[in-house]
């Protein structure tokens, strides 16, 4: 993140704060979460949207909220002049206790209940990205008993095949999300939608293609089939669409070889393509969404955790690789077994001189694919007691985070200007326990 640098004594410090000041006040582990950070990359996706849809119908940002929520969160979201994506009730209700406005708010998820639609609909969210026929007919059944009309968006699959992890994956045609564009499905919808005019508007439609995305191509392809669908629908339906979601998925650096594009370079990218494409078909440009989670969470957080095992372990040919255990692990952590995600880390509460040795950090559950950075070359001295600061946790890390092995979640934190401030407490083992009966 953009405020962490190593202190003359070589301790990390964040916005000012050390690592080892962090981990006696919060304890370990810990997300720390770099406050500026979070608020210039949303304040920068923003910022390079505006800019670069000015001259068209203007351009909204939705901070994917399933990256990383919570009620501080949603309202530094707000603050900073982005749209809220919630995928489920639970999202939702963050957001209603942040304060956000309804209309700020777009409302995701492949099968919504009939209780999360309502709420939705009471709350008045500007959005429904509606996925399927059957929740077509559920969102106009509780739009009519509630007597409102329900602005939707159609999720689209445009079968683009996105070079990203097959779990994390989500245009090609064999997966659970969205109407197909191909078969004609995503027109149908279109259509079903405008024969419940006394209680669906549609508002647009949306595509999303998966996440962790560096090849831009795959943002193309899938934006100029998603406009080719857009034009179809108004002339052949004469709606008139004022919104397109391109979705998000932008990647982020796990590890050098990762490089990502600034946000001003795919907002102006896109900008092309739209303003083409619309002109191409000979319709109105619509007013466009972009749906990043990852690319403005991610980078802003780094998990601390103190080492509390160091055990070399012999390899085959004479080579040798020493484990390193701490105090977390794929409990607040999964992606790396989930996805064989890559993490990288780094000594946080001192340098050392010793020459480096190559480790594997792992954590404290019964499983021997808990690790949390595979490969990494530590400094040989590196012993219980030490801090071990793993970056770019911020997105998917807290979110997808359990209790396994009745392991209290860790806490979340957020630095500024030399101040620490917890906006989501540890959990106890009196936590852990009270939903026993
Ligand atoms: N919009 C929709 C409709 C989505 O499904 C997602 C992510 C996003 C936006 C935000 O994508 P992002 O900009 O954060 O890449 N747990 C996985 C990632 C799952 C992504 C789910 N949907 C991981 O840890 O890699």
């Amino acid at each position: 993140s953009h405020n962490v640098r190593r202190a003359g004594d070589g301790i990390l410090t964040v916005a000012g704060l050390g690592a080892d000041a962090l981990a006696r006040e919060v304890g370990t582990p810990a997300y720390v979460l770099d406050e500026d950070d979070f608020r210039s990359r949303a304040r920068e996706f923003r910022d390079a949207y505006e800019a670069a849809f000015a001259p068209l119908a203007g351009a909204d940002v939705y901070y994917a909220g399933k990256a990383f929520l919570c009620t501080e969160v949603a309202r530094w979201v707000h603050q900073e002049g982005l749209h809220l994506d919630v995928c489920s009730g639970g999202e939702l209700a963050v957001a209603v206790r942040a304060g956000l406005p309804g209309e700020l708010v777009g409302v995701h998820g492949n099968n919504k209940s009939v209780a999360e639609i309502e709420a939705a609909l009471r709350h008045g969210v500007g959005r429904v990205v509606v996925d399927s026929f059957d929740e077509i007919e559920r969102v106009a059944q509780v739009a009519g008993r509630l007597g409102v009309v329900a602005p939707v968006l159609v999720r689209v699959t445009v079968g683009v095949e996105a070079h990203t992890h097959e779990f994390i994956a989500t245009a090609h045609e064999d997966q659970k999300f969205g109407f197909s564009l191909s078969s004609g499905s995503a027109f149908e919808a279109a259509r079903r939608i405008a024969g419940h005019g006394d209680t669906l508007r549609l508002l647009g439609l949306h595509s999303h293609i998966g996440s962790q995305i560096f090849d831009t191509s795959g943002f193309e392809v899938s934006a100029r089939r998603v406009l080719g669908l857009h034009a179809r629908v108004v002339r052949e339906l004469g709606l008139d669409l004022p919104e397109l979601d391109l979705g998000g998925g932008f990647g982020i650096a796990y590890t050098t070889e990762h490089r990502p594009l600034p946000p001003a370079e795919l907002a102006t990218g896109m900008a092309t393509i739209v303003e083409r494409e619309c002109r191409a078909e000979g319709v109105p440009v619509p007013r466009i969404s972009v749906e990043p989670g990852r690319a403005i969470a991610g980078p802003s957080t780094f998990t601390l955790y103190e080492v509390g095992t160091v055990k070399p372990v012999a390899l085959d040919g004479g080579a040798s690789r020493v484990y390193v255990s701490v105090d977390g692990g794929m409990s607040d952590n999964v992606r790396p077994a989930l996805y064989d995600a890559d993490f990288s880390c780094t000594l946080a509460g001192r340098t050392s001189e010793a020459p480096p040795v190559l480790a594997r950090v792992v954590g404290k559950h019964c499983e021997s694919g808990d690790i949390v950075v595979k490969d990494e070359f530590l400094p040989a001295d590196v012993h219980p007691g030490d801090l071990i600061a793993v970056p770019g946790t911020g997105a998917y890390c807290r979110a997808l985070s359990s209790q396994y092995n009745h392991t209290p979640r860790p806490p979340v934190v957020a630095v500024r200007d030399g101040q620490v401030r917890t906006i989501v407490r540890r959990e106890t083992i009196d936590d852990l326990l009270a939903l026993d009966v």
